[in-house]
C-alpha cells in the first residue's frame, strides 16, 4: 500500500487572506485534501461566503476577521485558535496588499500601508505561529505568498510592494534556518501575474493602458497565461503537505517561466 502524500487528513491550516482569490482557492484545495481550514481576513462578508462554499463540501472550517499588519489583532486571533480549535500545523501567509505608485511620488503612509500587510504581517503571523508549535514540539510547515516582483523589477509603480516581497523571500529563507532542527519548513510561492478579483480590479482602473499593459505582461510569460488562483494553490498544497518533506527554504516560481525568461530573449523564433 502507498502512502498519500498530499493528504491534510487530521491538519489544521491557517491561511490568512483567506477570502480573496489566491487564499480562498488555497482554503479550497487544502481542505478537499482533507485538512480544518482557519481562514482569516479583513473582509467578514468575503469569510462568511467562504465559510458557506467549504461548508457545502463538507470541509471543516473556522474563520477569524482580523488585520494581518495588527499586532494585537494576530495575537488575538492565534490565542482563539489555540484555545477553539488546537494548535494548527501549516500557515499559509498570503494577505498582502501593493500600490502602483511610482517612487518619487510614494508617500510614507502608502509605503507604511503595504510593508504592514505585505511584510510585517507575514513576521506576525509566522511568530505566533512559531511559538504554539516549538510549544508543541510538532513538525510544521510554513507557506509564504511572495511574487516574481520579489526578485525582478516590474516598474510601473510597483516599488514598494517589489521591496515587500523582496523582504519576505529572504523572511522565508532565514526562518527556515532559524526553525529548522525544530522540522518547521518555510518555503514560499512567486506567483506572476493571477487571475483573481484583486488583480482583475488592477487591470481594470488601469483604463486605457490596460491593453498595452496586458499584452506586455503576456509577452512575458512563456506558457502564454496569467496563473489562475487553482495553479498557485497546487503549488502550495505541495509545500504544506508531506510531498516536500524535505524541501525547506526554496522559493518556488508559479510563473508559466516568467523569471527564466530573458527580457531579451526570443519565443519560437527558431
Ligand atoms: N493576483 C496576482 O496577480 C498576484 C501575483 C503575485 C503575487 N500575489 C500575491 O498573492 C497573494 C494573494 O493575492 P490575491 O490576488 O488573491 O489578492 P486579493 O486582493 O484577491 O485577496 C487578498 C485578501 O487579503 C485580504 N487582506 C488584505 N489586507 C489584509 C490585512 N491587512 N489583514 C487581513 N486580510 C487582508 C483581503 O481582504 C483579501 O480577501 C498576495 O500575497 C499577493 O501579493 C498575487
Amino acid at each position: 500500500m502507498t502512502t498519500n502524500v498530499f493528504d491534510l487528513t487530521g491538519k489544521a491550516v491557517v491561511i490568512t487572506g483567506g477570502a480573496g482569490g489566491i487564499g480562498s482557492a488555497t482554503c479550497h484545495q487544502l481542505g478537499g485534501a482533507g485538512a480544518t481550514i482557519i481562514a482569516t481576513d479583513v473582509d467578514e462578508n468575503g469569510l462568511a461566503r467562504l465559510k458557506g462554499e467549504l461548508e457545502s463540501r463538507n470541509i471543516r472550517v473556522h474563520t477569524y476577521v482580523g488585520n494581518t499588519s495588527k499586532e494585537e489583532d494576530v495575537i488575538a486571533i492565534f490565542k482563539a485558535i489555540s484555545n477553539n480549535v488546537g494548535i494548527p500545523d501549516i500557515l499559509i501567509n498570503n494577505a498582502a496588499q501593493g500600490i502602483h505608485t511610482p517612487p518619487q511620488d510614494t508617500s510614507v503612509a502608502e509605503w507604511d500601508r503595504v510593508m504592514d500587510t505585505s511584510l510585517k504581517g507575514y513576521f506576525l503571523n509566522a511568530r505566533e505561529f512559531s511559538k504554539l508549535i516549538l510549544k508543541a514540539r510538532k513538525p510544521a510547515a510554513v507557506v509564504n505568498i511572495a511574487s516574481i516582483a520579489g526578485s525582478s523589477a516590474i516598474g510601473r509603480g510597483n516599488f514598494v510592494y517589489s521591496t515587500a516581497k523582496g523582504g519576505v523571500i529572504q523572511m522565508t529563507k532565514e526562518l527556515a534556518i532559524e526553525w529548522a532542527t525544530a522540522n518547521i519548513r518555510v518555503n514560499a510561492i512567486q506567483p506572476c501575474s493571477v487571475n483573481t478579483p484583486g488583480w482583475r480590479r488592477w487591470v481594470e482602473t488601469e483604463g486605457e493602458k490596460a491593453q498595452v499593459l496586458m499584452s506586455r505582461l503576456l509577452q512575458g510569460i512563456p506558457l502564454g497565461r496569467v496563473a489562475e488562483p487553482e495553479d498557485i494553490a497546487n503549488a502550495v498544497h505541495f509545500l504544506a503537505s508531506d510531498a516536500s518533506a524535505m524541501v525547506t527554504g526554496v522559493i518556488l516560481p508559479v510563473d508559466g517561466g516568467n523569471l527564466a525568461f530573458n527580457a531579451g530573449g526570443n519565443l519560437g523564433l527558431y
